[in-house]
């Protein structure tokens, strides 16, 4: 069994997704910490953004592993180190959508979606999968929030990381991506039409996380 859930970030999307996954036994698949450990290898190999023929040899030669642990948590490996933490920097943030938005780079991430997704009963979030990755999906959802409420989320999670960021960077963040990746030209984020839409503004995390599995069960 295949669930996608898709929508911009601070929504909650990740959230619901990966306890969702652990709730029902599910492998959680992070789609968007794969596109972070490109970018914090294109960045750590000083590739430049515009230099797209060598960012998708790049990523045609790196290795991601996500490691779901008993917790419910997520490692991310990239060529077998662990990123978990530095793919969360603002300086990968900043550079992910541009990264993200690259034709050769999406064909290299959809091979290994598709291929971690067929493994097992799994539930995948990011901003294509209902709609590109797996649009058979078996249950589809387009998770969203207001976007005051996706700064306030967005600033209370990254201030818990101990980041030094504004909710000034946050909202600048969010409307840079928001339009980087719902305008660009493959695999923009939209809402599959078949996709059940929850607005989360209101909802607590458990409240979520219920409404999304009285759909599943
Ligand atoms: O979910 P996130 O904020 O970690 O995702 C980081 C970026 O990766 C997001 O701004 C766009 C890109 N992304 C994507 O293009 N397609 C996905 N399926 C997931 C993420």
């Amino acid at each position: 069994m295949i669930i996608a859930i898709d929508g911009p970030a601070g929504a909650g999307k990740s959230t619901v997704a990966r306890i969702i996954a652990q709730k029902l036994g599910f492998l959680y698949i992070d789609t968007g910490a794969m596109y972070r450990a490109l970018t914090l290898k294109a960045l750590e190999r000083k590739i430049d953004v515009n230099d797209t023929a060598a960012l998708i040899e790049m990523a045609r030669s790196t290795n991601i592993d996500l490691i779901n642990n008993p917790d419910s948590s997520l490692k991310i490996l990239l060529d077998a180190r662990d990123v978990t933490g530095s793919i969360r920097q603002p300086s990968i943030t900043r550079l992910v959508s541009d990264i993200a938005k690259i034709k050769g780079i999406r064909e290299v991430m959809l091979g290994l979606q598709r291929r971690l997704g067929r493994l097992r009963d799994s539930v995948l979030d990011g901003r294509d999968i209902g709609t590109v990755v797996f649009p058979d999906a078996d249950k589809k959802f387009y998770i969203d929030a207001e976007f005051e409420e996706r700064v306030k989320r967005r600033y209370k999670e990254l201030k818990e990381l101990g980041q030094n960021i504004t909710p000034e960077d946050i909202e600048n963040d969010l409307k840079n991506r928001d339009n980087i990746d719902s305008t660009r030209e493959f695999a923009p984020l939209k809402r599959a039409e078949d996709a059940i839409y929850i607005d989360t503004t209101n909802l607590t995390i458990e409240e979520m996380v219920n409404k999304v599995l009285s759909y599943i069960q």
